[in-house]
Formats: structure tokens, C-alpha cells, sequence
């Protein structure tokens, strides 16, 4: 089958139909430290589907650079990514189910040729709250669904019935992927039936509380996985082998002179190729985030040593230019799309370079190490010292120690290799303290005061202003903080000096920063601020500074207030509607 550049198609499809054009976000959200990554199209777009006015229109459409670090592990199979790309439309409050499903039906049979008897699809069967969607069933069927492949079933709601943030019914639309005969019936149980489309009616916002009250806007979101919608075009089961992948898994057969159909060496070029791709797309980001130990260099990091170690699995030599090659590919490949690949080129390969050549001068030894280890241990666990030493000596994250352990039947003492781990960091940032007090601050540790002094400024504008303050956005580096907020009157000179007082209080009261994890559901309900409820895990980190403030937060955080010095308010301004910005530093 023809190789089909469903990107091109797709986007100007909904350009046709009025739609403009916007350039992916980042893959690294800005302004939330909350969450690591963009994991979804609409992600980004939340603020506008509440009803803020998006600057481009009310018909929207792109593809999403996402990462989701929950599929790390299953990486090796047919199906699975961590870097992967979202398409998707919006109406912001413009169009709504017809259009969406006509459009859709159009799309997928004119443009992509794709035959209405492998369609069917999914729409919701309602409950006490809101009615079965029979609406979008009919349209359905003017377009020319048969009444046996359209299910009404109760999952059909975004993102499901339990998370708060806007939501709605949805309808999905499933592929037939299969040689064998299709069924007249669409059966979502059978595996064959793989989804393709989701289109949500995005009109409801699931409180806090439990209600479900209508949006300002009646919205349409909808998403479509790239990978996986390239290879069903182009017939292929296994997503590696669509036209997407051909020349990097070319490249690396290239490379190490294996083949990609050896059965012994499928998995390994699977996991390269995955991970270079993501590894390029988060080091291009212009967030410029850097292999490291917390948050996202940690991922990062833990996808470099991965790609080295398999690299050497199918005999690549290591201290050769395969990395940079890889990349290049990579960036080539999706420079048309995300242009800050190619402004932040050499930033990518020279990072990626020195990981590599820092990894590789402990991996030999550390794999030794391991053999050595599982050589002389009695049963068949690997203890936490053990564990410890081949992080700490030898720079295998501890996923990694796992992995190898897996695959020889041993299991890692991986609580006893936490606490172990806490400790050692409260040494180094004890230490690292040390240093800062002689004068070698890294830019690290400022940025970290700057987000602690983030929380304070965010309580004393609250004291001082009123209730209605909510973080909107915060951006720092190591010279200053910015803060945005929702407020619609400028400040006044006396308020503005209230608010620096204040924290400058707060500083002084030299208050503890407490971390604590916890249930999103009790975080609320004890009243932590937070920025944006749909967007955080299950469990999340509060930080609590005394009865001052408490917040949902990634961090990082100072340990006391004491330790920021004196903050001073430099600007106060307006950053767009109902939201003023401020802009301060601590020396
Ligand atoms: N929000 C929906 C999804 O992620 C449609 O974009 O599937």
C-alpha cells in the first residue's frame, strides 16, 4: 500500500474547513509544573475549551508533540510508544455534532479511502445525568452507518465519569483491522475493531463537588493517533513497519548490521527507535531540559541509557557516531513540523553526545558489576547497598538495575533502594547548602527559591487582594520570577507594597516547607491550590508552608522560608484578559 502522509492530509483537510492551523505546544507544558509532559491534544488547549477566547478563532486544529512515560516499559512491542503525535480539531463554542461527524465521515472515506464496511462506531448510552446521544447515531447513519455498527455503551464519555474539568459524551470510531471477514455486527469486544477517532462533546464541567454544570461553550475536541492510524492505512500490523519508522529502523539495521525481522532483534530496534525519536523531541523542546536526576531529565536520562544499552545488545559500537546519525534522521524527519528541532540542533546533539559518553564510561563496568553481584548473592534478591552502588558508582538508573534483574529472575529491594536514596539526597543537599553559603550558587538552587517564593506571593496576594487570586501561569529562571494571576484591576502602589511586605514576612517567620503526598480527592478537600485540577495523577505532592499556603506542586522547594532572602516586587503589569502579571526578584 501507499505510503500516506496522514499529517498533510489531515491538517489540510480541516483548513478547508475553515480551520487555522496552530503549531504544536511544547512537549514540556508550560506553566504547570504539575505535570512532566503534554500527553494528550486538548492538554494545552484547556483554558480555551472553559471559554477563554482563543487569539486564533473558534476552529482550531494541529498535531500535539506527546509523552507518556506510563508506557515506558511496554515499549518493545507492535503497538507501543512513548513519544507519539496527537492530531486533532476544536471548536471552541463554533460548530458542534454535525459538522464534527460529517466532517469526519468525510475525512476518513474521500480523503484516506478508507471503505465505509470497515467502519463502526461508538456513542453514548446515557445515564441519570445526561440523556443516550441518540443525536449523533442518527447523523451517523445520514452518512451511511449501518444501524448494526453504531453501539451505544456506557464508556462513551471523556475523559470518563470520575475526573473533574470539562468533559462529555464522546463518539469513537473503530477500523476494521483484519483479514477476515467483517462481521455486519460492530462488536467492541473483538480486538479486530481497533479505534481510530474520538471525537468528544466537550459542554460539561465536572465540578469539585460532584456536579456537572454546562460549559459557557458547547465544544468539539477530537483526537487521532498518528501512529497507529498510518499503519492501519498502510496495512500493517506491527506500527514499526509503517512508513513512519522505515528509515530510522533502516539506519539502525544499517548501523549494526542486524535485521530488523530477526526475531532475536525486533524488540531492541523497537526500543532504539522509539526512544531516540522521544529523545530528540524532549531535548529539542525549547524548554531545554537537560538529562538530570529529577522530573524530566530524569526520564530523559533513564531514555538515553536505555537506547545505549540495548544499542549494545545488537553489537553497536558505542563510541561510534550511531547517536548523532539516529538524531539527525529524527530531526529531518519532523523539522516541518516542530521548527524548534532545528533551532535547538546543536543543543540536541551535543547533549545527547555527552550523556552518552558519560554513560559509557561506567556501563561496561557497571554490567560487570551486575554479573558479579548476581554471581555471589545467595537467593535471589538484590539488595539495597547493591542496588545503590550500581547508581551511585555506576550511573544505572534503578529501573535499569530492575530491568537486568527481571531479566535473570532476580527482584530489587527497590523500598529499601528508596530510603536509602532519600537519605543520600538530604547529604548532598545538605551539602550543596554548604556550598551556596560559600558563595558557588548554582542557578538550581535560586530557581528553586524562586518557586518557593512563587507559593508566598501567591498567599499574600490573596490577603491582600481577595479569594478570587488563582495562580495562572509562572515562569522562572535563576535572575527573577514571573507570575500570573487572575485579578482584573491593576494594582495599586499601596498594594503592591502590602503583597512585598508580606512575603518579606514570611521569609522571616522562617517557616518549614513541609512535602506531602496524597490523594488528588484529599487534597482538595483540605484546600490546596491548585492550577489545573483535570491535568494532575491520582496522587499528588503538597507543599505546605506552616497555615500560610498550600499548594498542588511538583517543586522543587527550599526546606525553610528563611532561606530566600529578600523578595522585591519589580513589576506589575497585565498579561492578557482578567489577568495581571508580576514580575520580582529575591536578593
Ligand atoms: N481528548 C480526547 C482524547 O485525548 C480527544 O482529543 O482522546
Amino acid at each position: 500500500m501507499e505510503n500516506i502522509n496522514l499529517k498533510d492530509k489531515y491538517l489540510n483537510f480541516f483548513e478547508s474547513k475553515g480551520h487555522i492551523v496552530i503549531p504544536s505546544a511544547p512537549v514540556i507544558p508550560e506553566n504547570d509544573p504539575t505535570v512532566l509532559f503534554n500527553t494528550a491534544g486538548m492538554q494545552p488547549l484547556v483554558p480555551y475549551l472553559k471559554g477563554e477566547p482563543h487569539p486564533e478563532g473558534k476552529r482550531l486544529t494541529d498535531v500535539q508533540k506527546c509523552f507518556r512515560t506510563n508506557d515506558l516499559d511496554e515499549v518493545g512491542d507492535k503497538t507501543h510508544h512513548t513519544f507519539f503525535e496527537m492530531l486533532g480539531n476544536w471548536s471552541l463554542g463554533d460548530y458542534f455534532k454535525k459538522e464534527s461527524i460529517e466532517w469526519s465521515f468525510e475525512l476518513l472515506t474521500k480523503q484516506l479511502n478508507i471503505p465505509v464496511e470497515r467502519l463502526a462506531v461508538t456513542v453514548f448510552k446515557g445515564n441519570d445525568i445526561v440523556p443516550a446521544d441518540t443525536e449523533s447515531a442518527e447523523m451517523w447513519k445520514n452518512q451511511g452507518i449501518p444501524e448494526e455498527r453504531i453501539a451505544f455503551l456506557d464508556d462513551n464519555w471523556w475523559p470518563n465519569m470520575e475526573s473533574t474539568g470539562p468533559c462529555g459524551p464522546d463518539t469513537e470510531i473503530f477500523y476494521w483491522r483484519s483479514d477476515e471477514e467483517i462481521p455486519t455486527r460492530f462488536d467492541p469486544e473483538n480486538d479486530n475493531w481497533v479505534e481510530i477517532w474520538n471525537n468528544v462533546f466537550m459542554q460539561y464541567m465536572h465540578n469539585q463537588d460532584g456536579t456537572f454544570t454546562p460549559l459557557k461553550n458547547k465544544n468539539v475536541d477530537t483526537g487521532m493517533g498518528v501512529e497507529r492510524v498510518t499503519a492501519i492505512l498502510e496495512g500493517k500490523t506491527d506500527n514499526y513497519k509503517s512508513s513512519i519508522w522505515k528509515e530510522i529502523i533502516a539506519k539502525i539495521e544499517e548501523i549494526s548490521g542486524k535485521k530488523y525481522d530477526d526475531k532475536k532483534y525486533t524488540k531492541y530496534m523497537r526500543i532504539i527507535a522509539d526512544h531516540i525519536r522521544a529523545i530528540v523531541i524532549i531535548l529539542g523542546d525549547d524548554a531545554r531540559i537537560m538529562p538530570s536526576n529529577k522530573d524530566q531529565g530524569y526520564i530523559l536520562r533513564r531514555l538515553i541509557r536505555r537506547t545505549i544499552r540495548y544499542a549494545k545488545q545488537i553489537d553497536i559500537q558505542i563510541d561510534s557516531n550511531w547517536e548523532q546519525e539516529l538524531a539527525n534522521i529524527v530531526i529531518n524527519e519532523y523539522k516541518e513540523y516542530y521548527k524548534e528541532l532545528e533551532r535547538n540542533k546543536e543543543f540536541i546533539l551535543e547533549a545527547l553526545k555527552n550523556e552518552k559518553t558519560k554513560f559509557n564510561r561506567t556501563l561496561e563496568k557497571g554490567l560487570r558489576e551486575f554479573e558479579k553481584i548476581t554471581r555471589n548473592i545467595e537467593g535471589n534478591i538484590i539488595d539495597k547497598d547493591l542496588a545503590f552502588k550500581l547508581y551511585d558508582t555506576y550511573g544505572f538508573p534503578i529501573e535499569l538495575t530492575q530491568e537486568l534483574a527481571h531479566e535473570q529472575g532476580y527482584t530489587v529491594d527497590i523500598e529499601g533502594f528508596k530510603t536509602k536514596f532519600e537519605e543520600h539526597q538530604e547529604k548532598s543537599r545538605a551539602g550543596s547548602e554548604q556550598k551556596f553559603k560559600g558563595g558557588l550558587a548554582s542557578t538550581g538552587e535560586m530557581e528553586t527559591k524562586y518557586h518557593t517564593a512563587t507559593h508566598l506571593l501567591n498567599a499574600a496576594l490573596k490577603k491582600v487582594l481577595g479569594e478570587h487570586v488563582h495562580q495562572r501561569g509562572s515562569n522562572i529562571t535563576a535572575e527573577r520570577m514571573r507570575f500570573d494571576f487572575t485579578q482584573n484591576e491593576k494594582m495599586t502602589e499601596e498594594q503592591k507594597k502590602q503583597a512585598e511586605d508580606l512575603v518579606n514576612e514570611y521569609i522571616q517567620m522562617a517557616i518549614p516547607v513541609e512535602r506531602l503526598e496524597m490523594s488528588k480527592e484529599d487534597a482538595i478537600k483540605m484546600g490546596a491550590e491548585c492550577q489545573f485540577v483535570e491535568r494532575y495523577p491520582d496522587i499528588v505532592t503538597v507543599y505546605k508552608i506552616g497555615d500560610i499556603s498550600l499548594e498542588i506542586c511538583g517543586g522543587p522547594h527550599v526546606s525553610n522560608t528563611s532561606e530566600l532572602g529578600v523578595f522585591k516586587i519589580k513589576k506589575e503589569e497585565s498579561s492578557s484578559a482578567g489577568v495581571r502579571r508580576i514580575k520580582a526578584v529575591l536578593s
